[in-house]
């Protein structure tokens, strides 16, 4: 029994602690305490006190401690109660009557689980009946046949006013066990109370001992304003600290490992009948802070499964904030997220279990989901934008209660950040750790989740730069050169490939300028022979430039860009850098675009299609010198790029 407010202290403040111990402990005064031989071990030296003040003894041979009530358990075997009462004897306070409305309060409240077992078995029992027809059709077109029915006892409230209320009634309930088990609608405002649940499918809710504590209704019409109705917070229903589901997913954890947080009702039902027992969801409102620890007692890593849309990253982005300061060594959450605008129960219906199953074993861990919400849709070129992020990092991870789990999150983001921004002094290391560490995933693949800790995003721009494509002895890329020194030394070539000329995109000034000379004194209409478009250079100041241009292409063997080759070959040549100019554009924003995806998304996909573009970069490479026929005018053999 459950004693008054102030009623322990009344007796406390009765009975010093000395006295109540010093009963049965020979006990000495010292100072403001009292010590003593243990009660508990034999010793010699005494290392018992009691101290009156703070009403307690302290037994430092046992390592116990406790108040008057405590040492008469451990001393005499007694329980709580009969401890209270013999005190409460000793110090003349009399025992609390037994309060007759609290005893009533209980009674109630018992009965409270009979009035809605007794609403369960009325609903069941509708939607199998005739008027249930319709209800049944629904579920059983939603892939919620007669087996998952019984399992998770749904059942149908029909359009009646009043017909729950009139069964209840019918087997003795009162109205007063009706409105407190938040079966009805009342209100000063309605004469008449009338069912809550009226034409909707209907999910009971159990506690976690599997007794049904509420409803959420399910509407059949679309027409209806809310979609979903629950049970009002009554004396059993706490909706913030139950789960759907969660006597039934508590005990298929164990064999699980983990337990599996989905949105709603029915997604849990048809992850129950593809085969994820250990499924929950929240009642109608996001996943509050109870529910989160009632998670990570039932596990150390929950997955939560959310929408991969906006509002359902927010939702995650939600539970990452809720789950941070209360982080322990151990325990964390991973987030499973679903296909755009998908819940569970569409996936299933959509594409089967497999598929949930691969979207539950990819779930990534909170360290991700954070990196992914701090670097997601922002640029950092630039110093400050990157110490703004490091900064960020910092603060989250200050966010979090227990010191070692922070000092550890505080290394990963460095990590991270310095994965993602590699020093200029590491240049060479290429992408060797890059590849080494995707090998050893690939073999490792412990549970699925393939040690997504350690998953690093490089920075791609930088490994490029640093690749043969874009470096080359010479100071000046040598297919721009060629694009552009070609037309210089054959501008006969201008007029047929002006558009091209005019729009291929070259990286440097120097030969973006000259570019743009070149197409000025054509565009003059006069057709200009090599030599006189050079005199012409010449007066622009671009002599030097192209002296060097000149050197460039004689030291690079490539001399279809260069003046003695015949027109035909120069325009293959010309033709052939394009397209490779072209294809390694496209190639090179795709590599961009896959940087900026695997930033967002480190996932092993996003790796893959990185590696695979990396590779035909470089291939491509390779396969400059294989077109045919190319030199045969000349009679040379060209050399690639
Ligand atoms: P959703 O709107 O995502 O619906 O609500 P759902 O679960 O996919 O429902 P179906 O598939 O259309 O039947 C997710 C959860 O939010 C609560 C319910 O618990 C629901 O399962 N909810 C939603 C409400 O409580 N009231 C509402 O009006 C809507
Ligand atoms: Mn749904």
């Amino acid at each position: 029994m459950r004693f008054p407010v102030g009623f322990l202290e009344e007796i406390r403040a009765r009975l010093p602690a000395s006295a109540v111990v010093g009963r049965r402990v020979k006990l000495k005064k010292e100072g403001r305490e009292f010590r003593g031989l243990s009660p508990f071990n034999s010793e010699k030296t005494p290392s018992f006190y009691v101290n009156d003040q703070k009403q307690r003894w302290f037994d430092f041979s046992a390592g116990k401690n406790g108040d008057i009530f405590n040492f008469l358990m451990e001393t005499e075997g007694l329980s709580f109660p009969e401890a209270v009462e013999r005190l409460a004897g000793e110090a003349g306070v009399a025992m609390p009557a037994r309060d007759a409305d609290a005893e009533k309060r209980e009674e109630k409240r018992a009965s409270l689980y009979d009035v809605l077992e007794l609403a369960t078995q009325f609903f069941e029992e509708r939607l199998q009946a005739r008027a249930g027809a319709a209800a049944r059709g629904y579920l059983q077109n939603r892939g919620l046949g007669p087996e998952l029915q019984r399992r998770f006892r749904v059942g149908y409230a029909g359009p009646e006013r009043a017909a729950l209320k009139e069964f209840l009634a019918g087997k003795g309930i009162d109205h007063e066990q009706m409105i407190a088990a938040g079966l009805l609608v009342t209100g000063d405002d309605i004469p008449v109370s009338f069912d809550r649940f009226r034409e909707r499918v209907i999910f009971p809710i159990g506690d976690f001992r599997g007794r049904v504590v509420a409803f959420g209704g399910r509407a059949l019409a679309s027409d209806v304003p809310a979609k979903y109705l629950n049970s009002p917070e009554t004396e059993l229903f706490h909706k913030g600290s139950l789960l759907y589901n969660g006597a039934e997913a508590r005990k298929a954890a164990h064999d699980a490992g983990t337990i599996i947080a989905v949105e709603g009702y029915v997604d849990v039902v048809q992850m129950v009948g593809a085969g994820f027992a250990h499924t929950v969801a929240p009642l109608g409102t996001a996943l509050t802070e109870r529910q989160l620890d009632i998670l990570w007692k039932i596990a150390d890593e929950p997955i939560l499964c959310f929408d991969g849309d906006k509002a359902g990253l927010r939702a995650a982005f939600r539970a990452v904030d809720l789950a941070l300061p209360a982080l322990l060594p151990g325990k964390s959450l991973r987030f499973a997220l679903l296909p755009g605008g998908q819940d569970p129960d569409d996936l299933i219906r959509s594409s089967g279990k497999d598929a949930m199953e691969a979207i539950i074993s990819a779930a990534r861990p909170l360290v991700d989901m954070i990196w992914v919400r701090e670097t997601d849709a922002h640029v950092f070129d630039t110093p400050e934008r990157r110490a703004a992020l490091e900064a960020r990092l910092r603060d989250i991870a200050k966010g979090i209660g227990e010191e070692s789990v922070r000092r550890h999150y505080l290394q990963a983001f460095d990590e991270r950040v310095r994965a993602f921004f590699p020093a200029p002094d590491r240049r060479g290391e290429g992408r060797t750790p890059y590849r080494r560490e995707s090998r050893e995933r690939g073999e490792r693949g412990d549970r699925g989740r393939q040690g997504s800790q350690a998953r690093r995003p490089i920075a791609v721009s930088d490994a490029l730069r640093r690749s043969t494509i874009m470096s080359g002895r010479s100071s000046l890329p040598l297919r721009d050169v060629a694009l552009v020194m070609t037309m210089v030394n054959h501008p006969g070539l201008i007029p047929a490939h002006l558009d091209a000329f005019c729009h291929v995109e070259i990286a440097s000034p120097d030969l973006d300028r000259l570019r743009h000379v070149v197409l000025e004194i054509a565009a003059d209409g006069e057709e200009w022979e090599a030599d006189t478009l050079r005199v012409k250079l010449g007066e622009r100041r671009l002599g030097p430039l192209l002296a060097r241009l000149d050197a460039q292409i004689a030291s690079s063997g490539h001399w279809p860009a260069g003046p003695v080759a015949s027109l035909q070959d120069a325009e293959d040549g010309w033709l052939q850098a394009l397209t490779l100019h072209r294809r390694k554009g496209t190639l090179h924003k795709e590599l961009k675009d896959a940087e900026a995806v695997l930033a967002r998304d480190p996932s092993e996909a996003n790796v893959a299609r990185l590696v695979d573009i990396k590779k035909e970069l470089e291939s491509s490479e390779g396969t400059e010198a294989l077109i045919e026929g190319f030199g045969a005018s000349s009679g040379r053999v060209k050399r690639i790029f």
